[in-house]
C-alpha cells in the first residue's frame, strides 16, 4: 500500500515546501478515500481469460466536485491525487481544452453522417480512460453548454470517475447562460454523480507566494529573465502545458500555461492581430499573467500600444495578477506620440497592479 495523501503533504510540509492547512488535510481525506476505492480493483485474471479483461473500476465510486476561491489549492491537491491514483488509465486535463477535444471529434462525426455524433466521441473517450481529472470545471459556451448534460452521462453510465476542480459550485455554472434551462440537469447529474465539497481555507496562496515578491522589472534584461523564470518555477512546479483560447472562431494559443497562470512575450500577445474579445479570453481563462519584454512603446509601434493598453485594461478589470518585465519603468514607457497622454491611465493601473494586495478577492 502506497502512502496516505495525507503523509505525502505533511512530508511537504515538513520540507518546507508547503504550508499545513487544515481545510486542504480535509480534501485529502476525501481524495485518499477515493484513491483506495480505485486501487482497489479485481486482480487480472492470468493466462488465456487475461487477454479479454478490461480494466474496471468497482461500480459506485462517487468522484470529487472540488470547489473555492482561486489559490486555495485545489489543482495542487487534485495534481498529487492524481500523481499517487495508482490505476493506468488516468487522464488529468484542463477543462476547456477537453470540450475542445470533444468539440472538434463531434465535428469529425458529424461529417460521417452517423445518426448521433456524441456516441463515438464518448466512447472513444471511455476506451482510453477510467479516471478523468479536470482542472478548472466552467462551462461559458452554449455549444458546451448544451453537449456536457449526455457526455457526463454517458461518461458515468461507463464508470469513468470524475474528479474536477472549479471556482464556483455546480449551481453556479453556467450562470445567466443563454437556454439554461437545457443545461439543469447536468447540475443535478454532477450533484448526484459526484461528492461536492467546498474547499474552505481562508488563504490565498498564490497572492501568498507572490507578497513581497517584485512583480515589475526594468529594465528587461538577463537578470529580469532569471529572476521571472525562479517566481515562475516557484509558482508552477515547472510544469505547463497549451492551452488554446477560441475566440469567435478563431484559435489563440497560449504555448506555456499552467493552473490559471500563463506566461507570454510582449510579441505574442501584443505584436499580433489580437482585440478585445481574445483579451477578455485571455483573463476569463487566467488568474496570473507574466508578461515578458515589453519595449518602449512610441508612434512608430501604435498598433501594438493600443493592443497594450487594451490588453492592461481587461488586466485591470478583471484584477488578474500581472508579473511583467519592460525597457522602461511604467511612466517611461510611452512619452512621445499619438496616444501618450492616454497612456498616463495605463501606467498608473501598471503602478496599482503591484501593490501587494492586488487581485486577491
Ligand atoms: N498549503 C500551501 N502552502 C504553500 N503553497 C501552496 C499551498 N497550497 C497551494 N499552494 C501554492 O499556491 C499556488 C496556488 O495553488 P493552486 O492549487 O493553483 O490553487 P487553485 O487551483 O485553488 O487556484 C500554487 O503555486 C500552489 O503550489
Ligand atoms: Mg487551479
Amino acid at each position: 500500500m502506497s502512502q496516505h495523501l495525507q503523509a505525502i503533504y505533511d512530508t511537504r510540509v515538513a520540507e518546507g515546501l508547503l504550508r499545513p492547512d487544515p481545510a486542504q488535510r480535509e480534501v485529502l481525506l476525501l481524495l485518499e478515500e477515493l484513491r483506495e476505492k480505485l486501487e482497489d480493483r479485481p486482480a487480472k485474471p492470468s493466462g488465456f481469460l487475461g487477454r479479454f479483461f478490461k480494466p474496471v473500476v468497482p461500480e459506485g465510486v462517487r468522484g470529487l466536485y472540488l470547489w473555492g476561491g482561486v489559490g486555495r489549492g485545489k489543482s495542487m491537491l487534485m495534481d498529487l491525487f492524481f500523481a499517487h491514483a495508482g490505476i493506468a488509465r488516468k487522464r488529468r486535463v484542463h477543462f476547456h481544452a477537453f470540450m475542445q477535444e470533444i468539440q472538434s471529434g463531434l465535428h469529425e462525426a458529424r461529417k460521417s453522417g452517423v445518426d448521433d455524433a456524441l456516441k463515438p466521441v464518448a466512447e472513444a473517450v471511455i476506451r482510453d480512460v477510467s479516471l478523468l481529472c479536470f482542472d478548472e470545471m466552467q462551462v461559458t459556451d452554449i455549444t458546451d453548454a448544451m453537449i456536457v448534460g449526455r457526455l457526463f452521462e454517458m461518461l458515468f453510465e461507463a464508470g469513468v470517475v470524475i474528479v474536477t476542480t472549479s471556482n464556483r459550485p455546480p449551481e453556479d455554472l453556467y450562470k445567466d447562460g443563454l437556454n439554461r434551462q437545457l443545461f439543469l440537469p447536468f447540475i443535478d447529474i454532477l450533484n448526484t454523480k459526484l461528492e461536492v465539497h467546498e474547499i474552505t481555507s481562508l488563504t490565498d496562496y498564490r497572492q501568498h507566494r507572490l507578497e513581497g515578491e517584485r512583480t515589475y522589472f526594468a529594465p528587461a534584461n538577463a537578470e529580469s529573465r532569471q529572476a521571472i523564470d525562479e517566481l515562475w518555477r516557484d509558482l508552477t512546479g515547472g510544469k505547463s502545458e497549451e492551452l488554446v483560447l477560441e475566440v469567435k472562431g478563431r484559435e489563440v494559443h497560449l504555448p506555456r500555461y499552467w493552473a490559471g497562470m500563463a506566461r507570454a512575450e510582449f510579441w505574442d500577445l501584443c505584436g499580433q492581430p489580437l482585440g478585445p474579445a481574445d483579451y477578455l479570453a485571455l483573463v476569463g481563462a487566467v488568474k496570473l499573467l507574466v508578461l515578458e519584454n515589453v519595449p518602449r512603446l512610441d508612434s512608430s509601434k501604435f498598433n501594438e500600444a493600443k493592443r497594450f493598453v487594451t490588453l492592461i485594461d481587461s488586466l485591470y478589470e478583471a484584477r488578474t495578477r500581472l508579473i511583467m518585465s519592460a525597457e522602461e519603468e511604467p511612466e517611461r514607457l510611452y512619452l512621445e506620440g499619438a496616444g501618450s497622454f492616454e497612456f498616463e491611465r495605463t501606467a498608473s493601473r501598471l503602478r496599482e497592479m503591484q501593490s501587494a494586495d492586488w487581485g486577491s478577492e
